[in-house]
């Protein structure tokens, strides 16, 4: 039994869909998010950018005494998993592994769509974690990179996002997949549109996976908070607390407050 917090980090506001998640399964757990806002996007920077950040960001959520990292930010997961796992002394769990193994589950036809930033198509993350799970399955990789403004601006279910969503897509649902990895913590937000867009085809949310999998993986290492404990959720940005307060209801479904400023340089 453990009652500190589950660390949890993306480039903004888009990691506060696994918030809701990790919320959701493991009801008893406190969370401690940070969320990068001074230095979004991450799906267009390089990899090296993007592990220094992550190395930071998890330096961060250390000196709030977390007991587990959750790296929510699909760009990080695919590009710095292995070096933060290399470089700390603390459980580290991505999205991509959560989201390969629900698609593998999933597909009955062996044909997997991934959509993601720029960066996480360009990294093969999921390629990889699918193929090294089931190498007969075809995958179809599509960087989507309009999506996530689309989503910060609230634009999810309109008629704009749909027309986007058609030319991205339309090289996926020609290929035939049976089942689509919505590959970036904004994504779940377009899932009418998207769903409208594919018709007949498996939606896959890596952020429900991932609360699923860590509930697993802290209950085999006897890290769990104690039944009944109460929560505490803190949240933590590197720029514009309100703007995240604004935005961030709309990803976790709920009120977000009491979100507190950090200099994340340093860390
Ligand atoms: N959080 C990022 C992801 O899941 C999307 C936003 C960004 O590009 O930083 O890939």
């Amino acid at each position: 039994m453990d009652l500190r917090p589950i660390g949890v980090f993306d480039s903004g506001v888009g990691g506060m869909t696994v918030v809701k998640e990790l919320m959701d399964v493991l009801k008893e757990e406190s969370l401690v998010y940070f969320g990068d806002t001074a230095r979004v996007p991450y799906g267009s920077k390089s990899k090296q950018t993007v592990t220094k950040y992550s190395f930071q960001n998890t330096r961060f959520l250390l000196s709030q005494g977390v007991k587990a990292v959750v790296i929510a930010c699909n760009t990080a997961s695919a590009t710095s998993l292995e070096d933060v796992r290399a470089q700390f002394d603390i459980p580290v769990f991505g999205v991509i592994e959560p989201g390969a193994v629900a698609a593998v589950n999933a597909s009955r036809n062996k044909k997997v769509g991934i959509i993601g930033t720029e960066r996480t198509i360009l990294s093969g993350a999921y390629e990889k974690a699918i193929k090294a799970l089931d190498p007969s399955i075809d995958i179809k990789s599509v960087a989507c990179p309009l999506f996530v403004p689309l989503v910060e601006e609230g634009w999810a279910d309109t008629e704009v996002a749909y027309m986007v969503a058609r030319e991205y897509l339309k090289p996926l649902k020609e290929s035939g997949v049976d089942t689509l990895v919505l590959g970036c913590t904004h994504y779940p937000l377009l899932m009418n549109t998207i769903s409208k867009v594919m018709g007949d085809v498996t939606l896959v949310n890596p952020a429900r996976e991932t609360a699923l999998m860590v509930k697993e993986r802290l209950s085999e290492m006897g890290l769990c908070a104690q039944r009944q404990a109460v929560p505490e959720y803190r949240y933590f940005v590197s720029d514009n607390p309100e703007k995240f307060e604004e935005i961030g209801k709309n990803f976790l479904k709920r009120p977000v407050s009491g979100i507190k400023l950090v200099d994340i340089e340093q860390y």
